[in-house]
């Protein structure tokens, strides 16, 4: 049985997740979630923007367990984050999962009118619409001040985070406002150095498990919650089985000597970067 978080408004959200994003093809994405909820995983983590909401639903549909024990967020994309928008985002993606509703429903990208967007998402959790919400991709100067501003604070904040990026000060910060840190590319998106680690090699085959399940337990023994995804069935489960050992504290340390203090990833952090991110973002078929 896998452990769970309980989130400030008193939710209980599983301390793992399965995620679909690149996950096109919805015949593979409805049979991998089918496959995830089978092996056990009770979050699944879909979004607007990753164009699988309808396989997603349907693998609820199908999977024979009841809606009561699944946990499903999805997300706002940034062309609709505003009041109206999110209403209208908001009814896209139900009517595309199927569901009457969502567990958790988060705001993408920090991007476009995300305060009027929060009016319209603190409406759909006052209606039971939404079981919790919360924000994605949030810098900590820029979560301080949504949450100093608004009167619902944000359940969960999901951002890049594992072992080469981990995000420890702002990780305190959540923790202190009470938001549940969500971790996304919890295994670097599967980088060939990532899994190479020498450290992380160490310290699971100290274990008998594999960098990935380190580096899994590592989240939730710092209380983030990783969203990992596989499209692989053995890894999926692998992934998922790292409740049955803990790391020590010297390896907790040991793993925070390789932080590098930035993303794995192309970094957004100049106007053009961001300029370049926005008219992408348009072009997603919603
Ligand atoms: N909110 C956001 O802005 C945002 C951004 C990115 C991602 N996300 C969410 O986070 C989820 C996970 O992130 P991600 O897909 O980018 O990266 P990830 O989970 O860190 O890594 C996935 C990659 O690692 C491989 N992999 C999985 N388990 C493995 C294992 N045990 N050993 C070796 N390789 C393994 C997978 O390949 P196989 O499939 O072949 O196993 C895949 O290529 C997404 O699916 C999405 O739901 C959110």
């Amino acid at each position: 049985m896998q452990e769970k978080f309980i989130l400030n408004n008193g939710v209980e959200m599983p301390k793992i997740g399965y995620g679909v994003f690149r996950m096109t093809d919805l015949k593979a994405c409805e049979e991998a979630v089918i496959q995830a909820i089978k092996t056990g995983y009770r979050l699944i983590d879909t979004a607007a923007a990753y164009a699988n909401e309808v396989a997603v639903g349907q693998a609820v549909k199908k999977c024979g367990l009841d809606r009561k024990e699944l946990f499903i967020t999805t997300k706002l994309w940034i062309t609709d984050t505003s009041y109206e928008g999110a209403k209208r985002g908001f009814a896209r993606s139900m009517e595309k999962l199927g569901l009457d509703y969502v567990d958790l429903y988060l705001i993408h990208q920090p991007y476009n009118d995300y305060y009027g967007a929060w009016r319209a998402l603190e409406e759909l959790y006052a209606a039971g619409k939404v079981r919790a919400i919360g924000v994605d991709n949030f810098t900590q100067d820029k979560l301080a001040d949504f949450v100093y501003w608004n009167k619902v604070k944000p359940a969960v904040n999901f951002v890049e985070c594992n072992p080469f990026y981990q995000r420890e000060a702002e990780r305190t910060y959540m923790e202190n406002k009470d938001i549940v840190m969500q971790a996304w590319s919890p295994l670097a998106a599967g980088q060939a150095d990532f899994l190479a680690n020498a450290t992380l090699q160490t310290i699971a085959a100290a274990h008998e498990k594999s960098v990935a399940q380190v580096a899994l337990r590592w989240q939730v023994q710092r209380g983030v919650v990783p969203i990992v995804k596989s499209a692989n069935a053995q890894r999926m489960a692998d992934n998922l089985n790292i409740f049955d050992f803990a790391l020590t504290d010297a390896e907790m340390q040991e793993i925070s000597k390789l932080d590098t203090g930035h993303t794995c990833f192309a970094p957004r952090q100049t106007g053009v970067a961001v300029e370049e991110f926005l008219e992408n973002a348009k072009l997603y078929e919603l």
